[in-house]
């Protein structure tokens, strides 16, 4: 029988990364704005902004200071309200409430993505801002929601800290609202244990965040713009804010950047194998009338690792039992809305001021289950995964629908 594999285990770091931290070690070169140029930060944020197609990129410590720095960017006064999706992670409510702004809510589909409807009725409620999470990599209608916020002049940020290598339309997920954020906390397609990074096409936004992560005094002339750019666009952006903005502190270590570069040659591979690890076992799992895994919208190629489906029919105790079932199988399944303390279950977002509810939403979390899917797994190892979780199915919900009940 083929041994599953912990799934939370990460893909080795490219032997290159030890070469980059021996010579950082040895030098001691480890803050981004020490060398007069090419420190490892810049040379990753000018490869990161190349590979995904975007003007400028800043790396920073996290995508949730990334997010944070975003919303600083776009000059939201106080109190700005800001319209998430009801399914994230707590990390994107907390950037809004870090901000001073007031996270609104607005409902998730049982596919994942927002709910177009509720998300239109609640766009016309005095909202300055937008943050898209793509969740767990499922990519919202961007045409429909680009279409909604351009005709309102109101600013899109993307939350693509699961999308890293999503495509939408031919457009890097990311790169189609005004700031996209990326995370390379360890669960993510690249791997640097913490960090993140912001992309933006914009001089002024990408000014603002650059000195708000810390580039104190003249550190911003050690960020450039794209190669052969002669506009001197961002240099003026630059100069315009010198002195304005508050210091944040929020920067990327040199020893992140030397882990983080050698692992962007090995995007694409990643996402190729991640997707067809998912669409392998997805198609496994609806093969049980117990498990149903949505869809991916027409314009959209995923890079998952890691997959989503809904439990179908099932009360919360044959929920329970399916997730007890598969766990004791060697298969953790998270079901987002089975514990008290799930982050990503908006009811547990209660440092956020009169909490809404959101029904839809809801009761999705209550069915909807979470595997890791590490790109690494191979074909024997995904047949025991999927044949471990639509046994786990049929053995929670079986028996009673076998009886009609
Ligand atoms: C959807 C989503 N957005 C943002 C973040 C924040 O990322 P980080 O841990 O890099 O701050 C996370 C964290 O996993 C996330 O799941």
């Amino acid at each position: 029988m083929t041994r599953i594999p912990n799934v939370h285990d990460a893909e080795p770091i490219p032997p290159a990364a030890r070469e980059a931290i021996d010579a950082l070690l040895q030098s001691g070169d480890l803050f981004r704005y020490t060398a007069p140029q090419d420190a490892p930060v810049a040379l990753l944020e000018r490869e990161f902004a190349d590979m995904i197609g975007s003007k400028y990129a800043l790396a920073v410590s996290s995508c949730s200071a990334a997010l944070f720095l975003s919303l600083k960017a776009l000059d939201l006064p106080r109190d700005a309200r800001v319209l998430i999706p009801g399914f994230t992670f707590a990390a994107v409510p907390s950037s809004v409430v870090h901000a001073d702004c007031q996270p609104v809510l607005c409902e998730v589909g049982e596919n994942y993505r927002v709910n177009l409807a509720d998300f239109e009725a609640k766009l016309d409620q005095d909202i300055a801002a937008v943050i898209i999470s793509h969740m767990r990599g499922h990519t919202s209608d961007m045409d429909a929601i680009m279409a909604l916020c351009d005709a309102r002049g109101i600013p899109v940020i993307e939350d693509a800290a699961h999308s890293l290598g999503t495509v939408w339309d031919g457009k890097n997920i990311g790169t189609i609202g005004k700031i996209g954020c990326f995370s390379f906390q360890s669960y993510k397609m690249i791997n640097a244990g913490e960090g993140g990074i912001l992309i933006t096409d914009d001089a002024d936004l990408v000014a603002r965040a650059v000195i708000m992560s810390g580039a104190y005094e003249h550190n911003w002339k050690k960020h450039k713009g794209p190669h052969g750019d002669n506009t001197g666009a961002l240099e003026a952006a630059f100069a315009r804010w010198q002195n304005q903005l508050p210091l944040y502190n929020l920067r990327m270590s040199n020893l992140s950047a030397a882990v983080i570069r050698p692992q962007l040659p090995e995007l694409l591979r990643r996402v190729r194998d991640g997707r067809t690890n998912h669409d392998y076992v997805a198609a496994k799992l609806n093969t049980s009338p117990f498990l149903s895994v949505p869809d991916p919208l027409g314009p959209e190629v995923r890079a998952p690792d890691s997959i989503q489906f809904n439990l179908v029919g099932m009360d919360e105790a044959q929920t329970r039992a399916f997730a007890e079932a598969a766990g004791a199988n060697g298969v953790k399944v998270q079901i987002f809305g089975l514990s008290t303390d799930n982050a990503r279950a908006f009811w547990n977002w209660q440092f956020i001021q009169d909490l809404p509810e959101l029904p839809q939403t809801r009761a999705m979390l209550m069915h909807a289950c979470d595997v890791r899917l590490p790109v690494y797994l191979k074909p024997d190892q995904l047949d025991a995964i999927a044949d471990v979780l639509t046994s786990a199915a049929a053995a929670a919900a079986g028996p009673l629908r076998a009886y009609g009940t």
